[in-house]
This record gives structure tokens, sequence and C-alpha cells, in this order.
């Protein structure tokens, strides 16, 4: 089982180099890309010893979906770039891991077709709230019929990034047979993604009048925002900052994760997402109070590898990773990890 660095370069090589520069490249200077992952190479872990760590249970629930581990599948745009069978081959394979896969709006394969290529397979959406909320109420109709148990929306875009890489290569659009599936509209016409620099918390209540099923927030990084969450009635936040896409210079997700914790207090459980690579990674962020943590590139990469055995390679050597990790942190289960471990 290769390590994720391992089917990076694994990725590298297979994919035509546009695509491989628009999965892997992020906005500007791509600061915030090399700082997810330097935070936690920064972060020491001081473990605990002699705790009877013989019986592990990687077990955990998020607003109601469980999995298997606490490790998720970040929504990201367009798998069939990666590979043929592209979102239908990443569901298969998470819905062998007992995870969760959160699906893109900007997916090239539609919700409903995803779902019947997997079935077993827990699906969120996510979503990009369109200006036209009669428009969006359709596609979230569309993804609840298709079995989704969660909405994630992505605050972190009133605009696009300035994705660098993209603009030197021309990778503006997709090849010739490949569409944004999820945005076909009742004439069967399929849309732009538009970015809607107007959203506001009022489009979140909006979307829990909507929907009766969870709704997380994606790319919160600010305490105050995290507060105004909770108030909002949001289930759960994730902390990210788009895997360095959006605005070049955030902070680290890892760096922020503190302050967010602490701002939510368990009101609602926390996913971190950005440069989780290792098991002990995974350790950090649940030390640090993420419930779970999600992955982006780590997942195109074995996607584009080798498939769906690819996502699984993946999928499980974080796993492995992971069980390793907290029994040398002198922890049976992830709740049993506490900030005390990181330093
Ligand atoms: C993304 N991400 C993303 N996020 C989102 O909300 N909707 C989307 O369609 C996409 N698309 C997308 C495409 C590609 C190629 C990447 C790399 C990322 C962001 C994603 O959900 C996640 O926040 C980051 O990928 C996490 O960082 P890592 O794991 O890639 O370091």
């Amino acid at each position: 089982m290769r390590t994720i660095a391992e089917l990076a370069a694994a990725a590298r090589d297979k994919l035509d180099p546009a695509h491989y520069d628009f999965y892997a490249g992020a906005a500007g200077d791509e600061l915030t890309l090399r700082a997810n992952e330097e935070a936690f190479s920064k972060r020491v872990l001081v473990p605990r010893v002699l705790r009877g760590v013989g019986k592990r249970d990687l077990a955990t629930d998020l607003v109601g979906s469980p999995l298997s581990m606490p490790v998720l599948v970040s929504p990201t745009a367009f798998h069939r770039l990666a590979h043929d069978e592209g979102e239908r081959a990443t569901a298969r394979a998470v819905a062998k891991a007992g995870t969760v896969l959160v699906v893109s709006m900007a997916a090239t394969t539609a919700v409903g077709d995803i779902a019947a290529a997997a079935p077993g397979a827990t699906l969120w959406f996510q979503l990009y709230l369109q200006p036209d909320l009669c428009f969006t109420e359709s596609v979230v109709r569309r993804a609840e019929r298709a079995g989704v148990r969660a909405f994630v929306v992505t605050v972190d875009s009133p605009v696009f990034g300035r994705r660098e890489r993209d603009h030197r290569n021309g990778f503006h659009d997709l090849p010739p047979g490949l569409v944004v599936e999820n945005l076909r509209d009742g004439s069967g016409e399929v849309r732009d993604i538009e970015m809607s620099a107007e959203l506001s918390w009022e489009h979140v209540a909006w979307l829990k009048r909507t929907t009766a099923l969870p709704v997380l927030l994606k790319g919160v990084l600010h305490p105050a925002d995290a507060r105004l969450a909770v108030e909002a009635g949001v289930d759960g936040l994730v902390v990210s900052n788009h895997g360095g896409r959006q605005l070049d210079a955030a902070v680290s997700t890892v760096d922020a994760l503190p302050a967010v914790a602490e701002a939510v207090a368990g009101a609602i459980p926390l996913v971190l997402d950005g440069g989780v690579r290792r098991g002990t990674d995974v350790v950090k962020a649940l030390a640090l109070g993420a419930t779970a943590v999600g992955v982006g590139r780590p997942v195109l990469w074995g996607l584009a590898a080798a498939g769906e055995e690819g996502v699984t390679e993946v999928l499980e050597r974080l796993r492995e990773e992971l069980d390793t990790a907290l029994a040398l942190c002198g922890a049976a289960a992830p709740g049993e990890l506490t900030a005390d471990l990181v330093r």
C-alpha cells in the first residue's frame, strides 16, 4: 500500500499536465497551500503511555451519518478528469471504506448516478448557493431524491480565487464530453456555476428553511463566524481554506482550529480539511478539536493513479496510519485525543 506522497507522484505521471496543475494548484503564490501542510509538520505529539489501548475503535458519527473512521472525502470538482469512472469510482471506494463522500456541486457525474453506482455509500452534497434560488432549490431537491444525508454550503467563495497555474495553462473549460452534471436545469441545459458575492446569513437561513437535512458551512476560519453559525442553527462547520485555492495568505486550517473550537465550545461538530496527508495529521486535528477531517487532493491522486482501487488505497492507508498513531499516543478511540497531546 503506497503513501499519499507516492500516489501523488504516480498521479502526476498519469495526468495531463494542465489537469495535474488544476488539482495540485492553488491561489496566488500558493502560500496557504503550503502553510496547511507546514502547520501540521510544525506541531509535535506528546504521547501518553501504559493506557491499555489493545481494543481500538475508530468509528464516529457526524450529524447523523456513521463513519467507520474520522476521515471523510472533501468535495472536489471534476473527478472524470482523473479517471473515466470519476465520481462513481470514488463513491464505490467510499462505500467500501464506510465513510462519507461530499459530492461536489461541480462533479462531472450527476448525484443520482453517483448514488446508483455506489449502493450503500453515504453521500453528502456540497452547494455553492446560486443567485437564482429557485434553481438552487431544484438542485437541493435532486440531491435529496438521490438520498444525500447532509448539505455542505461552501461560504469561502464570494468570488473565484486567482489560480495562476490555470491561467498560465489556459485551463478554463472541461474537455469535450464532460460537463458539470449537477448544474442541469429543467430543460436539460447545463448552467455555469456562479459565485455569489451577495451571499449572507439570510441565505443560510433560507437553506435551513428549505431542507430538513443537516446543513454544514464549509470555509469558516474566524471564531466570530463560528459563533454566528451556531446562532444561525447550523449543524456543523468545516474549518477549511479550500485547500489554499481561494484567499491566498489565509491562515492554515490547523492554526485556525483551536480558536474555532473554543468559540463553538462543543455546540456543533467541526471537520477540518487542508493538508491532511498522514494518520498523525488526523490525530493532531482531532486532538485540537475536530470530530473528523476531510481529504481533497489525496483522493484525486488515488483516483488518477488507480481508479477505485487507488481511492481505496488512500483511505485504507490513512486508516492504518491513524490506528497506529492512536495506539502510540495512548488513545483507544478518537474521542480520547486531547489538546495536551499536541505542542
Ligand atoms: C477543491 N475544493 C472544493 N471545495 C468545494 O467546496 N467545492 C468544490 O467543488 C471544490 N473543488 C475542488 C477541486 C480541487 C481540484 C481541489 C484540490 C479542491 C476544496 C476541497 O473541498 C478541500 O477544501 C481541499 O481540497 C482540502 O485540502 P487538501 O486535502 O486538498 O489539502
